[in-house]
């Protein structure tokens, strides 16, 4: 393919000219879906414009889901599923509190440890997806560098490389927050079980999502709590009139959620209703366990903020790891628990001590200038792709009444709200 060079056109910005060409000629099909378009380098000769606004172009043509960076590689043209599949609407879960029972979330597990069972279920990723090569290297290292550390029993809130590391990640979530308010732990799940222990007692209910994450079932049956599930919408999630409605009603103790690209359905919470939330928190004094573990998974350039960058009280407590971005192996985790930060700590203490000193070391060197950013670009371009492979695999086989939802990001450029198909 050839393209000719671009006309400047008054009041159009020649980078999206330079989009809207190449948008053309997807759309004609001269580009087809999976081929690979021209390098930056070529288009820049053949279109006369500066690399710098192809770059732009193309930028633009990816935040309009019509191209994809692969490393290494290049722009591929996406494959577009001719016709979208259905979106669930909003879930409608009876509205009573109700005892959990996760017994067939363990039945499941079980048959999913054999050979050749497919874990469509699970949010697993694939350990090819994670920079194991430099997590062995930096894992020797700092074992060799701090060998009484790393085989001592290290003091609470965990070592400070790693928290410092977390403070300084948590910015990107809207968080400003000092090294000393968070606690390592064994990841997310040990975070919010510990969390959830900290601020109910057994009986109590706890306000969740519909549908909710597995996990977090079993953590609310271990510590005999009852859920209230709450109506959710596939894209922005929980229905905020019907969580204010339940805590005026005075029968929730604690409300937990995932904020960002849910688990199971993907949905995200808009920055507005997130701030919309915690207000309603305070104005019934119900703490909040926040799980973010996805938070830096979204397709976007920008990090979604944490609903704790809108807590002024202390009321939410949030958890989060690198279990789904560098290594769920290692069972590094963190909490921030505001207002009950001690009483966590203290059930850490109680539950298991500390979490290891190499794998907190080894975490910290890899945040600290092991590529992480790279590593995450890497990251959500590959599970972007991912997505769109699944739903249009679903599409070819699963029965044509099959709903799919759409997790979805917000453009760069735009300030729009788009979905990778
Ligand atoms: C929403 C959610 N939270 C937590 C976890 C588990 O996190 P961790 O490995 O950090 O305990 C998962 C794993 O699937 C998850 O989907």
């Amino acid at each position: 393919m050839k393209a000719r060079p671009v006309e400047k056109s008054p009041g159009v910005n020649l980078y999206e000219q330079v989009a809207n060409r190449i948008q053309s000629l997807i759309k004609e099909g001269t580009l087809k879906p999976g081929s690979r378009i021209p390098s930056v380098r070529k288009m820049h000769q053949q279109m006369s414009v500066s690399i710098t606004t192809v770059l732009e172009a193309y930028r633009l043509l990816e935040d309009r889901g019509l191209i994809v960076a692969r490393p290494q590689s290049g722009y591929y043209v996406r494959h577009i599923l001719s016709l979208p599949p259905a979106e669930p609407t909003s879930s409608a879960p009876p509205g009573l509190a109700c005892n959990v029972d996760t017994s067939i979330a363990f039945k499941i597990n079980k048959v999913l440890r054999e050979p050749g069972m497919i874990k469509l279920g699970a949010a697993v990723p694939d350990p090819e997806l994670f920079p194991l090569a430099a997590l062995n290297r930096l894992m020797g290292q700092v074992m060799r560098q701090n060998p009484e550390v790393c085989h001592s029993y290290n003091a609470l809130p965990g070592l400070e490389p790693l928290r410092d590391e977390v403070a300084r990640r948590l910015m990107d979530a809207g968080c400003s927050l000092t090294p000393d308010q968070i606690l390592i732990v064994n990841g997310t799940t040990e975070g919010m079980y510990l969390s959830l222990r900290a601020i109910t007692k057994p009986g109590d209910t706890v306000a969740i999502e519909s549908p909710s994450y597995y996990g977090l079932l079993e953590i609310l049956q271990s510590l005999h709590l009852k859920a209230l599930e709450l109506p959710t919408h596939p894209r922005s999630g929980l229905s905020l009139p019907d969580l204010e409605n339940a805590l005026s009603q005075g029968q929730v103790a604690a409300c937990a959620i995932v904020s960002n690209f849910s688990n199971p359905l993907g949905s995200c919470m808009e920055d507005s209703k997130k701030k919309a939330l915690v207000e309603i928190l305070e104005r019934y004094d119900i703490p909040l366990v926040e799980d973010d573990v996805y938070g830096d998974l979204g397709f976007d350039e920008m990090r979604p903020k944490a609903i704790k960058a809108f807590d002024k009280k202390g009321l939410v407590l949030y958890c989060s790891s690198c279990s789904k971005t560098i290594s769920p192996g290692l069972r590094v985790g963190w909490v921030v628990a505001g207002r009950y930060q001690n009483t966590v700590e203290q059930l850490k203490l109680f539950t298991n001590i500390v979490t290891a000193a190499a794998n907190q070391l080894a975490i910290a060197a890899f945040l600290a200038n092991g590529g992480y950013d790279r590593h995450l670009r890497h990251l959500r371009r590959a599970y972007g792709e991912q997505v769109l492979r699944m739903t249009q695999a679903i599409c070819d086989y699963f029965p044509p009444e099959t709903k799919v939802t759409r997790p979805h990001r917000r453009s760069r450029l735009m300030g729009r709200t788009s979905t990778p198909f």
